[in-house]
């Protein structure tokens, strides 16, 4: 098998994970959990969005988190950002990266931006120029890389076509959203070939949800061609609020102990990761969706 030797983790529990949560979830429990991911090691931390308080109400306190974090050195803080408005509110709360989010559907795109695939574009663009002039890194995001919740499969092209115009407008990495989860090993190689066509693999981040099961299975595969960059998220917290019945992202402690056992390494503690996610999972009273960490401590998952 031909594998990295080193990958980087994007943890995206405290937005990815956040976003969706019914409850309210107090601005100090977000400032722990992002600082407690940062002692555990994580160099690239999500740490919320500037989007419509109205559309995602979850995220609206994302300014007051960034101003309560202990930064670390050496770690990035990021945010999304879907349009200029976004970007100021980015710039003023000193995040080290925005990133955009397209999708790879029209259907999708409408719902999650209220706009087209081409009119997001346009959003983008004054973006990525504005944080040019302040070497301000832009990651962009794909959804509904391999299935849509409204349109279903989704064609290998579709993916590369948007992958290509968000690289070519200067996003540094461009991260595969498996949204709805869906994704298959099969599909999720011919997928990565497909944009590693347009865009150099080691620009390229996988990002599975995993609704189906199917996210380390799908990770190992990717990573046999050479992507090196994943996301996950803290015990398994998240979904999508514009993708119904889409669970958590892969959780991170499951995607830690896999790399461990494949011996590549990411500079992460498993064990205070783990207890990153025990913490954040006793404050929202839900159960811990990651595998390991329940093994870890001798429960069992519900
Ligand atoms: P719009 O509905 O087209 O309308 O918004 P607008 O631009 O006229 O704005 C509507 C209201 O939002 C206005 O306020 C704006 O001021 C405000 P009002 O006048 O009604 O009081 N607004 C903002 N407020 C704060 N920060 C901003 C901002 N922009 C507008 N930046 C918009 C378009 C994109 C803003 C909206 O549709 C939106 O916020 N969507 C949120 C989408 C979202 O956050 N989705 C979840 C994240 S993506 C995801 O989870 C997928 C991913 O994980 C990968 C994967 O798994 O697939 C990344
Ligand atoms: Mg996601």
């Amino acid at each position: 098998m031909q594998l990295p030797t080193h990958v980087t983790m994007v943890e995206v529990g405290p937005r990815d994970g956040l976003q969706n949560e019914p409850g309210d979830v107090p601005t100090g429990v977000k400032i722990e959990l992002i600082d407690r991911l940062a002692g555990a090691g994580l160099t690239c931390i999500e740490a919320g969005s500037f989007v419509s308080p109205k559309r995602v109400p979850q995220m609206a306190d994302t300014a007051d988190v960034l101003a309560g974090i202990n930064r670390k050195d050496g770690v990035r803080y990021t945010v999304l950002t879907p349009n200029i408005q976004g970007l100021e509110a980015a710039r003023t709360a000193r995040a080290d990266e925005v990133a955009v989010f397209a999708a790879a559907t029209e259907t999708f795109s409408q719902k999650n931006l209220n706009c087209s695939i081409e009119q997001s574009f346009e959003r983008f663009h004054p973006i990525c120029n504005a944080a040019k002039e302040t070497a301000l890194p832009v990651r962009g995001y794909i959804s509904c890389v391999l299935g849509c919740p409204y349109e279903g499969d989704v064609p290998p092209e579709a993916v590369a076509s948007v992958a290509k115009r968000l690289w070519q407008m200067g996003c540094h990495e461009i991260s595969l959203g498996d949204t709805i989860g869906t994704g298959t090993p099969g599909a999720a190689l011919a997928m990565i070939e497909a944009v590693s066509e347009v865009v150099p693999v080691e620009n390229l981040a996988a990002h599975f949800h995993d609704t189906y099961g199917q996210a380390l299975a799908n990770i190992l595969a990717v990573l046999q061609k050479g992507i090196a960059v994943i996301d996950s998220s803290v015990a398994g917290l998240g979904g999508c609020p514009y993708a119904d019945g889409a669970t958590g992202n892969v959780a991170s402690e499951d995607v830690l102990y896999m790399l461990q056992g494949l011996g590549i390494g990411t500079g992460v503690d498993l064990g205070a990761l783990a207890k990153a996610g025990r913490f954040i999972c006793e404050q929202l009273e839900r159960p811990v969706a990651s595998r390991v960490s329940l093994a870890m401590t001798g429960t069992t998952a519900e």
